[in-house]
């Protein structure tokens, strides 16, 4: 069972931050989860709202502002623990600088379900295989559209749509829409239906899963992976369970 940290590893670290990718690396975890959205002027920006104001010292939407307005805020700025330093909002291509030099899996959720961001697929296909990271790429997203338009685009990347309700038999769908791969809410699919779409050859991913038990529950039908906020938590029961 592979290991995915949730917007880097966000339950230790300021979600979506390159201390919090560095976190993931450094705790064992096998890939990373991010979340993308599209600046003013056209830069894949790492974040997960559509405005700035949860996670940042800014406000307003990330649509309406640069890359270079966004690169003055801290990300850390609501963040309990104290760092010490501005954190600031990492481009996908500051990630992919960085991921390169490591053996990190990365799942990138396109964040086109509010506004569309069109283009969003474009641009970062373009910096995955401007970086040969197409081996290493999955892209998600609950705007399933947009998974069909990017797997057209790029057949080589997987993809997997993300969902949080009941689907009839999601390894069908899945398929149907050109997908390898599914990354259900954990509340909606039971380890019979997990084990019934790996069978079907689906890479099944579900999120986002903290809990001792869950983690415990999901190793023992070795789901192909997990998304969890705390990495560490869950590869420190991944080797217990394999001694
Ligand atoms: O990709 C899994 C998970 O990140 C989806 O929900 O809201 O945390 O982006 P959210
Ligand atoms: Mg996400």
């Amino acid at each position: 069972m592979k290991i995915f940290a949730h917007r880097g590893a966000a339950g230790t670290y300021p979600e979506n931050t390159m201390v919090a990718f560095i976190e993931a690396k450094r705790s064992g975890a096998d890939g990373i989860e991010l979340d993308v959205q599209l600046s003013k002027d056209g830069i894949p920006v790492v974040i997960h709202d559509e405005t700035l104001n949860r996670t940042t010292n800014g406000s307003g939407f990330v649509k309406d502002q640069t890359m270079g307005d966004m690169k003055k805020l801290n990300a850390g700025y609501k963040f309990g623990k104290q760092l010490g330093r501005r954190i600031p909002i990492p481009s996908l291509q500051e990630v992919f600088e960085w991921i390169q030099s490591t053996d990190l899996l990365c799942n990138i959720e396109l964040k086109n379900g509010v506004y569309l961001y069109p283009g969003l697929e474009e641009k970062v296909i373009q910096l995955v295989r401007g970086y040969g990271l197409e081996e290493r790429v999955i892209l998600s997203s609950f705007n399933h559209y947009s998974l069909v338009y990017a797997w057209r685009l790029a057949p080589e990347i997987e993809t997997a749509p993300l969902y949080r309700d009941g689907i009839y038999m999601p390894w069908v769908y899945a398929s149907s829409i050109g997908s390898r791969g599914m990354h259900p809410s954990i509340h909606a699919v039971p380890d019979a239906l997990i084990i019934d779409a790996m069978a079907y050859g689906i890479q099944v991913r579900p999120y986002t899963i903290n809990g001792e038990e869950d983690i415990k529950r999901l190793l023992s039908i070795n789901c192909s992976a997990i998304i969890t906020d705390f990495p560490e938590r869950a590869v420190r029961i991944r080797e217990l369970n394999r001694s």
